[in-house]
This record gives structure tokens, C-alpha cells and sequence, in this order.
């Protein structure tokens, strides 16, 4: 069974929420709490150690019962239940989607083409514990004879961000090993992280699903020659491992066979930290932690699956994503996350979230005339608010926020802890209610001044507060944002999980990469070929 193709402008909940839209874009939600004291406790839903308040936001109870029908009116149940099942709902690519199977329990049964995948996985994980133990414990050894000190992920898009916001944000939790993330093609990246390795402790893990990605086959390249300085030919089987569907191509590479951790086309570049790309984050926290930030992702699989609309985190999170983005015509989203270790977090998303919904042709081929796709972008707390807040709060956009905040800090400082807090707090309330005329005069502002301190507020915004950071919380928070982005894309009636957008670029860079040693330059545009000719001038 294919996903459902439903135009959702066509639904009778889009119309309802269409007029509705037109009676309440203009309440405050100061009034809204005014008149529900029971508000915040309506609009909350507390799940395992998640408390996710959604009464900031500028809906009603009619608003949410539309936004509940329109689930039901585009068949969001079922195409879960599509996507969980091993369906080949990627159906542009004709793949299954199973991020999901690779963080199911060992008993579960997910089946593609008729075949259990979950054995596999299973056998995966195990090579991932066992060599990650190895390393780990300094037993697996460079071709000098000393433990590894250092791992390098060489990979791009899915294949570095994903494990590059984990590592980073599970740094509380990391062993002696450091990691170093290689992506960019830009020459620069590599030779700086080459700067702080030595061969002889250096282990590389070449991370691509395609193994054809330019910037990973150039950087592992160039890493090869380097390692090649110092060592032989066969040395390369002790310290290079990759992770891959192509497997002739890693062996083409070099790469001893031993040392090919395989993943499967049913699982997406960006959602593909679950699988063996996950390999640096297992290195680096160990594979137990690897193995709960799995756990987490399942216990949120579990809730997305099973859990009514209206307490479920996902859909209530896509719903009203798509109430700013559809009606309020909201141009972005901001992810604010009260904590240094989710510094990575948003541009992590940038790619989980664009990449999927950025479409405008709907699954009958036809393109779309509503918009789709949120664009992203965030800084921890409090750090932005010392940045782009003012236009949050000022600005003549509307921003809806997510804010997400931990409850307890891991190195247990309460000072700061509450300070952060107090902030955490503070900013959405402060976004919630504003600050009045009336208000702006009874602090004796000069009258002149008085209209550039007021706020209106009636500014969105999710708050997603989570006990402590752990790997299992982490694993959590992701899965949300990945079901988040599931739900949206079914509500759209685009395909979430292919990435075409991407390609054209690439075709034109290989093009123009051959021109620069040739005289011989196809036909450009009168501005790409001046700045071609530039740069040939320049090299
Ligand atoms: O840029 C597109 C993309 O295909 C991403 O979707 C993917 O995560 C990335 O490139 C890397 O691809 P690969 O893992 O095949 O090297």
C-alpha cells in the first residue's frame, strides 16, 4: 500500500480551519489564558520524562479539534501505520522508510520484500559493540602497536551530521577517544583536522551510504596519501573502517572487507545515525551509551505509534507547525535549546527538516499551490538571546519557537542552573504576554521612547522540557523531531524521503570542474562564465 494522496486544501478540516483562521488570527493569547485557567494543564502532555507545554500558542480548543480532524481527514494513522510496517513509502526511489526497524527490540519482526530485517540489524550491532569494545579498550591496535587515541568521520550531509550533533551533544558522556568530524570539500577542513592527528593512533571511518559522495571520497582520498607517508599499503586495513551500502566500491577503495560496516537502502542519509553511521557516536560515548540513545529513539517510535492524536508529541508538534506555516503564513521555525551541548542541534535539523519538506510537487505529481517546508534555524539559549532575539520579540515576523530545556544540569552547578532557567522561563513568557503601553509608562519611560519598549507578545512557542540530558533523552528529542517531520510531510502530500533538489547542483559542479583545466568552456550564462574566467585567472 502506497501513502494516501490527498490534496489537504481539499479536506473539509482545512476549510474549517481556513475560517476559523479568519475569526482568531487576531486573539492574544494573554486573553486565551485570562479565560482558561485550566489552559496550561489542557495543553500539556507529560510522557516519560518529557513535559511538552503547548498552551503558548496562538489556538483554541476548536483550533486543535480542526488541526485533529485534518490528521484524520488526510489518513495520518494509516500512513503510519505504512511507514512502520516496512511499506515502500519513499515511493519515488521505491524504498521502504525503516530508520525505526533499526532501533526496534531484537524480537520485533519488520519485514521488506518478504524478508525479517531485523536479524541483520541485529548482527550490525553486534560488530559495532565488538569492535567498538576493541577500540575502546585499546585491545585493537595501529600498525605501530599503540591504541587509538583519535577517530575521524569522514562523511557529509547524513553521513557527519547526525553523528557530529550527537558526539557533541553526549560529550558529558565521552571516553579518552577524540573525535573529529571531516565533511566539507573546501581543502581547508581536512588539513586543519590532519594538523592534530598521528597516523600511528589515528583510526578513520569513511562513512557513506552511495560511496560516490565527492567530498567523502576526496577527503578520505587525501587522508589516505597522508596516512600512506608514514605507513604501507596494508596498514590501511588497521586503521581505515567504512560504513556503506556499496560495498565493491569500499573495496575498491582499499578498505579490507573485515572492516565494511554495512546499512541498507531503507534507511535515509538523514536518518541514518541509528545504523552503523552511528559507528564515531558508538566510539566515542561507548556502546552502551550508543545503545540507550537507540532505546530512546524506540520508547518515541512506541508513543508515535500507539498514542491517541491528541496527547501524541509528534503530531500535536506537526499540527501546529502546520497551523503557522499554512494559515499564519509563517516563514520559519527557531529551535532554542537551553543547553551548550545542543549547539549543533538546529543546523542537524536544517538538514532532517529541508531536505525532507522542501517540495513542491505533491505525491500525484502535480505541484502544489500551498506552502510546504519550514525553514529552520536556532542557537542555544542563552547565547541568542543576545543575538537574534531582539527580532523575536520585536521584529515584524512571527517566529514560532520551539525551547527546549533540561530540567537538571549534568555537572550539577545549581547557580548556573537556575540562572538558565529563570531564562528558559522567562523568554517565553515574555513572548507569551509582551509588555503593554500601560506598562511601558508605569516604569516612568521618557514619553518619546515609550513605543520602542513595547511589546505585543502573542508570540508562539513549544516548550519541551526534558529531566536531564542522557543519551536515552537524546535518542527521544530526535525521534520527535523525525515523526514531526513524517507527520508534515503526510499532511502536505509530499514525499519526505527522497532529495532530488540536490542533484542539480552537484551535476553542474562536475561540468564546471572540468572546465577549469580546458579551454574549451560550455555555454554559461554571461554571469557564471565572467566568474569562471575569474577564477581561472586567479588559480
Ligand atoms: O546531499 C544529498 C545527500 O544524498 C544526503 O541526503 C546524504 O545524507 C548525503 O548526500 C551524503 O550521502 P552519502 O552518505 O551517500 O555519502
Amino acid at each position: 500500500m502506497s501513502l494516501p494522496t490527498i490534496n489537504p486544501t481539499s479536506t473539509n478540516a482545512w476549510s474549517k480551519l481556513q475560517d476559523h483562521y479568519n475569526k482568531v488570527n487576531n486573539l492574544h493569547m494573554k486573553d486565551l489564558f485570562a479565560q482558561d485557567k485550566e489552559r496550561a494543564n489542557k495543553l500539556t502532555i507529560k510522557w516519560d520524562d518529557f513535559y511538552v507545554d503547548f498552551s503558548k500558542n496562538r489556538i483554541t480548543e476548536e483550533t486543535f479539534k480542526y488541526l485533529l480532524e485534518l490528521a484524520d481527514d488526510v489518513k495520518l494513522k494509516e500512513a503510519i501505520q505504512s511507514q512502520f510496517s516496512g511499506e515502500k513509502i519513499n515511493q519515488t526511489e521505491g524504498r521502504a522508510v525503516l530508520h525505526t526497524a533499526l532501533r526496534a527490540p531484537e524480537t520485533a519482526i519488520v519485514n521488506v520484500d518478504g524478508e525479517n530485517v531485523i536479524p541483520e540489524v541485529y548482527n550490525v550491532k553486534r560488530k559495532i559493540e565488538a569492535f567498538t569494545n576493541e577500540v575502546v579498550s585499546g585491545d585493537r591496535k595501529g600498525f605501530t602497536g599503540k591504541p587509538f587515541t583519535h577517530v575521524v568521520n569522514i562523511g557529509i550531509g547524513g553521513s557527519d551530521l547526525g553523528p557530529a550533533m550527537v558526539v557533541d551533544s553526549l560529550q558529558f558522556y565521552k571516553n579518552h577517544l577524540t573525535t573529529y568530524f571531516v565533511s566539507n570539500i573546501d581543502g581547508d577542513h581536512v588539513n586543519e583536522v590532519i594538523k592534530k592527528l598521528d597516523p600511528e593512533t589515528t583510526l578513520f571511518v569513511v562513512v557513506s551510504k552511495t560511496f560516490t559522495t565527492q567530498e567523502t571520497l576526496s577527503n578520505a582520498n587525501t587522508i589516505k596519501d597522508w596516512f600512506l607517508q608514514s605507513a604501507s599499503e596494508k596498514d590501511i586495513a588497521k586503521h581505515f573502517v567504512a560504513v556503506s551500502t556499496n560495498i565493491d566500491a569500499v573495496k575498491g577503495f582499499g578498505i579490507d572487507p573485515n572492516n565494511i560496516f554495512p546499512m541498507w537502502d531503507w534507511v535515509g542519509g538523514r536518518f541514518s545515525l541509528w545504523s552503523a553511521v552511528g559507528l564515531s557516536i558508538s566510539l566515542a560515548v561507548g556502546y552502551e551509551n550508543y545503545a540507550s540513545l537507540l532505546e530512546g529513539a524506540h520508547k518515541m517510535d512506541e508513543h508515535f505509534k500507539s498514542e491517541d492524536f491528541e496527547s501524541n508529541i509528534p503530531v500535536v508538534l506537526g499540527l501546529i507547525s502546520i497551523w503557522y506555516n499554512n494559515f499564519f503564513k509563517a516563514e520559519s521555525e527557531a529551535v532554542i535549546a537551553y543547553s551548550q551541548y545542543l549547539n549543533q542541534f538546529a543546523t542537524y535539523l536544517q538538514q532532517g527538516i529541508m531536505e525532507s519538506n522542501g517540495k513542491s510537487v505533491d505525491r500525484n505529481g502535480n505541484p502544489i499551490d500551498y506552502d510546504t517546508g519550514t525553514l529552520i534555524w536556532g542557537e542555544p539559549g542563552t547565547n541568542s538571546q543576545h543575538a537574534f532575539f531582539q527580532l523575536i520579540h520585536q521584529g515584524t515576523k512571527l517566529i514560532p519557537a520551539d525551547f527546549i530545556g533540561f530540567a537538571k544540569s549534568l555537572h550539577g552547578n545549581q547557580d548556573h542552573q537556575d540562572k538558565l532557567t529563570s531564562n528558559f522561563l522567562a523568554q517565553t513568557e515574555a513572548l507569551l504576554n509582551g509588555k503593554t503601553e500601560g506598562q511601558v509608562v508605569a516604569e516612568g519611560t521618557k514619553s518619546g521612547i515609550v513605543p520602542f519598549k513595547i511589546f505585543e507578545g502573542n508570540k508562539p512557542t513549544n516548550t519541551i522540557y526534558i529531566d536531564k540530558l542522557t543519551p536515552e533523552s537524546l535518542g527521544k528529542l530526535i525521534a520527535m523531531y523525525e515523526h514531526k517531520i513524517f507527520v508534515q510531510g503526510v499532511i502536505w502530500n509530499i514525499f519526505s524521503y527522497d532529495q532530488f533538489g540536490v542533484e542539480l547542483g552537484k551535476q553542474l559542479a562536475s561540468k564546471i570542474l572540468k572546465e577549469f583545466n580546458c579551454s574549451d568552456i560550455a555555454e554559461h550564462d554571461s554571469s557564471t562564465s565572467n566568474l569562471l574566467n575569474h577564477y581561472k585567472s586567479m588559480k
